[in-house]
């Protein structure tokens, strides 16, 4: 790491909160301005929550149990899952900027609603500037369209929903023409070849329009309408026009009476294309829009997980010869389970010579997870980079020569999803859509009376009317916005950051693939890289015994292995820490029998100098009788000193609390309610069992596992325990709910 990328740790709380001074400066920060805020707002208005209703018994219990009942949620919210964690390389789920959690948090307390500028004066203009710099990351200029979302599955449907509703726009705007009385409306078709679409009867080439073309033609239709009714002021042309494109819409009429309508028995069913890749959230949008799931065409992929382009075009030729309209061709740029990224450079030279034989469709790319990757495609100064060389000083071999055009071609979609939930490290709900041009809007614009009326409406951001959503939190906007004050979206920010997530991912190879497989194969485990070189920071493996061909057998020894090495290791790990304080001088060698898979693992023993190993006693002599529990009696402060003094590593924190307090009553109760989870699964509770040893001969035999001796019963009963019969004991699982709901276990 140079020191530039020093930086990197002051954006993250860190795995153990070591940023968390600065963290709690900031909240603490945006509590206390918010709070003079309220206070210096009005300062004559009267003060409601007196400090005499804060002495009435029930305002003091209901604070009481707002306490207490955070307690608990605080304990439950322990048992999340720690993303932030290093040992959680294995998710595609990360840590949140810290900066982005201090904004949404100050947000927060604002409650701005980003669905009007309105309710959100000041975060409807955070989100706008994201919108437009995420457009700007993805290459596109000039006026366009975009805003945030609750995440990448409703940036999807947006982008199908206009591609629905433009695909059919020809049509509605010949019907609205003919309507209106007018001569003539040209357009010009992909090939070339220009028309006059009020006596184009013929409704494959209208299915067939350039997705510029068609949106163009709503501009086009207020200008030959104001000129045959150069009478009417240009605000009553556009009402007029905007009415009859919906009424003929696809919108307006609704996809039966549309199609019913339309009665072309020479135009088959339209067809989405997707890769088979694609995240499932394209299925259910095409549902959604009151299309089928037979209205999805997975395309296949290739070895690399990417859309093959050979198979696209068969696909693509046959529909042209079915006359089938393709509503819109999906890529995807950064797959959710290989993080594979397509071809778009290919795809869009494949675009183009469909259009020369007269098929033209729509575009989207979702770069749910991919988008933010193009900040390394910008140099410090926010200057597109002209090579994958100048990325590769920061990312080692990465991006191939193939994934930089890939990366490079994104500004050719009509549309693209970006999540800044995902690689922006911007708290939830954070997704984006940005449109290549700003009129698709009106495609799905949707009126809302109680809000604005009338020519207000057309002056101030109403972002509710053109989008899926309606509320949506002013949050999300100000912890993108300031994410992206703070990291830049260029190699000086985001670049460097997601630039070392990818070369993790290269070392994780490189450790995996050239250090670990070879040891495996040895013993007849593979071990197979499935996607290398990464197209992004996410790449795959599979494990698989040597000659197995059973998928089922696959996926259970991929859990079985995993599980098996971890407890091999903590086995070995006491091992070599009980020969060293014997003063043994130890060497592990892993699997040191070749092909024999059950020996793991051999520890040699040399005579070496008597060292004092931390721990060593404690794993010789441990004794932990788990019943002796007097709750009457507390902790002297010097018995808890010494607890704190043996978590001598930094990965261990000791907690104490009084078994009365609340913390001690939630832990009580968790402990309950994981043992009767615990006893309610049966392999589980027989594998526990098999560590019990009830005999004194067992106890001497084994010397390992728990014993009657541990229970903390009195003596006697202890003896009497020692010496009868193991089935004299009665239920395991029962004995052991029982004393710990009574405090003994
Ligand atoms: C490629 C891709 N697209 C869309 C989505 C959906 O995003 P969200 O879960 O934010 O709705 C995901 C989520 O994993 C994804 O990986």
């Amino acid at each position: 790491m140079n020191m530039d990328e020093t930086k990197l740790y002051s954006w993250f709380l860190g795995p153990k909160a070591e940023n968390a001074d600065m963290l709690e400066r900031l909240v603490l920060e945006a509590l206390r301005d918010c709070v003079f805020w309220r206070r210096n707002f009005h300062p004559e208005d009267d003060i409601i929550i007196t400090e005499k209703v804060k002495r009435e018994d029930a305002f003091q219990d209901s604070q009481a149990l707002v306490r207490q009942e955070f307690l608990a949620l605080l304990a439950n919210l322990k048992r999340d899952i720690p993303f932030y964690s290093p040992r959680y390389i294995g998710h595609m789920l990360g840590d949140q900027l810290l900066p982005a959690i201090a904004a949404y948090f100050a947000a927060m307390l604002h409650n701005p609603n980003n669905v009007t500028l309105e309710a959100s004066p000041i975060t409807t203009r955070y989100e706008m500037e994201v919108a437009r710099q995420l457009a700007g990351l993805m290459g596109y200029s000039g006026e366009t369209w975009g805003h945030i979302t609750s995440g990448g599955t409703l940036a999807n449907f947006e982008a199908l929903w206009v591609a629905r509703n433009l695909k059919y726009f020809p049509i509605a705007a010949r019907d609205a023409a003919r309507a209106l009385a007018l001569e003539e409306l040209p357009a010009t078709l992909p090939a070339g070849e220009t028309i006059n679409l009020v006596t184009a009867d013929d409704n494959w080439p209208l299915l067939n329009f350039d997705t510029d073309e068609a949106l163009n033609l709503r501009s086009r239709l207020y200008t030959a309408y104001a000129r045959r009714r150069s009478d009417l002021p240009q605000a009553e042309i556009k009402k007029q026009v905007d009415r009859l494109l919906t009424a003929y819409g696809i919108s307006g009429k609704g996809i039966q009476r549309f199609f019913s309508e339309l009665g072309d028995e020479k135009v088959a069913a339209p067809l989405a294309l997707v890769p088979a890749t694609a995240h499932y959230s394209m299925q259910k949008v095409i549902e959604a829009l009151g299309l089928g799931k037979e209205q999805i065409k997975m395309i296949p992929v290739d070895g690399h997980f990417r859309t093959d382009v050979g198979a696209l075009r068969e696909i693509l030729l046959r529909c042209a010869d079915e006359r089938r309209p393709i509503l819109a061709l999906v890529s995807v740029l950064g797959s959710t389970e290989e993080g594979a990224v397509d071809q778009i450079h290919r795809l869009v030279e494949l675009q183009a010579e469909m259009r020369k034989q007269g098929l033209a469709f729509y575009h989207h790319c979702d770069a749910a997870w991919g988008g933010y990757i193009r900040t390394l495609f910008f140099d410090e100064q926010g200057r597109a980079v002209k090579t994958p060389s100048a990325i590769r000083e920061i990312t080692q071999t990465w991006p191939s020569d193939e994934v930089f055009q890939s990366f490079s071609a994104v500004h050719h979609a009509d549309s693209v999803t970006i999540d800044p939930h995902k690689l922006g490290y911007v708290p939830y709900s954070c997704g984006a859509i940005v449109f290549r041009r700003e009129e698709v809007k009106e495609l799905i614009t949707t009126e809302a009376p109680y809000i604005f009326d009338g020519e207000e409406r057309r002056d101030r951001p109403f972002i509710g009317r053109h989008i899926l959503e309606g509320s949506k939190p002013g949050a999300a906007a100000a912890a993108c916005w300031f994410a992206h004050r703070v990291v830049p979206l260029n190699q000086s920010g985001y670049g460097l950051l997601i630039g070392a997530s990818i070369r993790s991912a290269q070392e994780l190879y490189y450790r995996l693939g050239q250090e670990l497989a070879p040891e495996l194969a040895r013993e007849g485990i593979i071990l197979r890289i499935l996607t290398w070189p990464p197209d992004t920071n996410i790449f795959c493996f599979v494990v698989n015994r040597a000659g197995n061909k059973s998928l089922t057998e696959m996926n259970r020894i991929n859990p079985f292995l995993r599980e098996m090495y971890i407890g091999l290791g903590c086995a070995l790990e006491n091992l070599m820490v009980a020969a060293r304080g014997r003063g043994y001088e130890p060497r592990l060698v892993l699997f040191p029998s070749g092909g024999k898979q059950s020996l793991v693992a051999r520890v040699e023993l040399k005579p070496g100098g008597a060292a004092e190993v931390q721990h060593y006693r404690a794993i010789g002599e441990r004794h932990t009788n788990r019943s002796a529990y007097d709750r009457a009696r507390d902790l002297a402060p010097a018995i808890i000193e010494t607890f704190n003094k043996q978590a001598l590593s930094r990965n261990a924190t000791l907690l104490s609390f009084s078994a009365g307090a609340s913390e001690g009553k939630i832990f009580a109760e968790g402990t309950i309610e994981a043992t009767a989870g615990y006893i309610a699964e049966p392999k589980l509770l027989k594998d526990s069992h098999h560590w019990f040893r009830y005999s004194l001969e067992e106890v001497n035999e084994k010397r390992d596992g728990l014993s009657v001796i541990g229970l903390g019963m009195p003596e006697w009963q202890t003896r009497v325990a020692l010496s009868l019969p193991e089935s004299w004991l009665g239920d395991f699982g029962k004995k052991w709910l029982e004393a710990t709901e009574n405090g003994d276990g």
